[in-house]
C-alpha cells in the first residue's frame, strides 16, 4: 500500500475530478492557501500536511452529492464528502487517527461551529478566501468588512485577506 504523500493524494483528486477543471483549479488554490496559512501560523510540518490533505479532498463530496442528493449543499458536501475521502484514503497506509482527522475535516469544512473543534480554522478560511475571490463576493468595502468579521480570526488569515481584499476602514 502506498505511503500518504501530498503529491500522490493531489493525483487522486485530479483523477478524480479528471475535466472539471474548474474544480480542480478551486482545490489548487485552497490547497497553496493552506499551505500559505500554515505556514504564516507556524503549525508545524505535521499539522500542516494533514490540513494540505484534507485541503486537497475538501470538496471531493460536490459530485456524490449531486448525484445522490440532487444538491451540494453543505450538509450534503460535507456528508458525501467524508465517505469519498475515506475510501480514497483506505488506499493509504497511514496512521488510523489521521485518517479520521482528515476525514472528518472534509465533513466540516463548512460548518462555522465546528472548525475550532475540528481544528480546521486554516481550511476554512483558505476556502473562504478562494470562495470570495471566485465569486467576487467582497464587491464593496461594506461586504469584505462583514466577510471578514464573520469568516476571518487568524492573524495571518486576517493578513492575507486584508492584502486581498483591502483592509478594514478606519
Ligand atoms: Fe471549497
Amino acid at each position: 500500500m502506498k505511503r500518504l504523500e501530498v503529491s500522490r493524494l493531489m493525483l487522486d483528486m485530479l483523477e478524480y475530478h479528471r475535466g472539471d477543471f474548474h474544480r480542480i483549479g478551486h482545490a489548487q488554490k485552497v490547497l497553496d492557501f493552506v499551505r500559505l496559512i500554515a505556514e504564516l501560523e507556524g503549525t508545524g510540518e505535521k499539522a500542516r500536511k494533514l490540513l494540505e490533505c484534507a485541503a486537497i479532498l475538501h470538496d471531493i463530496g460536490i459530485p456524490e452529492a449531486l448525484r445522490i442528493h440532487g444538491s451540494s449543499a453543505p450538509p450534503f458536501q460535507e456528508r458525501e464528502g467524508e465517505r469519498v475521502a475515506g475510501e480514497i484514503l483506505a488506499g493509504y497506509d497511514m496512521d488510523e487517527a489521521d485518517r479520521r482527522w482528515i476525514r472528518e475535516a472534509v465533513g466540516a469544512h463548512h460548518s462555522p461551529e465546528k472548525v475550532e473543534a475540528r481544528g480546521i480554522r486554516i481550511l476554512f478560511e483558505a476556502d473562504w478566501l478562494v470562495n470570495i475571490m471566485e465569486k467576487k463576493l467582497a464587491a464593496s468595502p461594506a461586504a469584505a468588512a462583514e466577510l471578514r468579521g464573520r469568516y476571518f480570526s487568524s492573524p495571518s488569515g486576517l493578513r492575507v485577506f486584508d492584502i486581498l481584499f483591502g483592509p478594514p476602514e478606519p
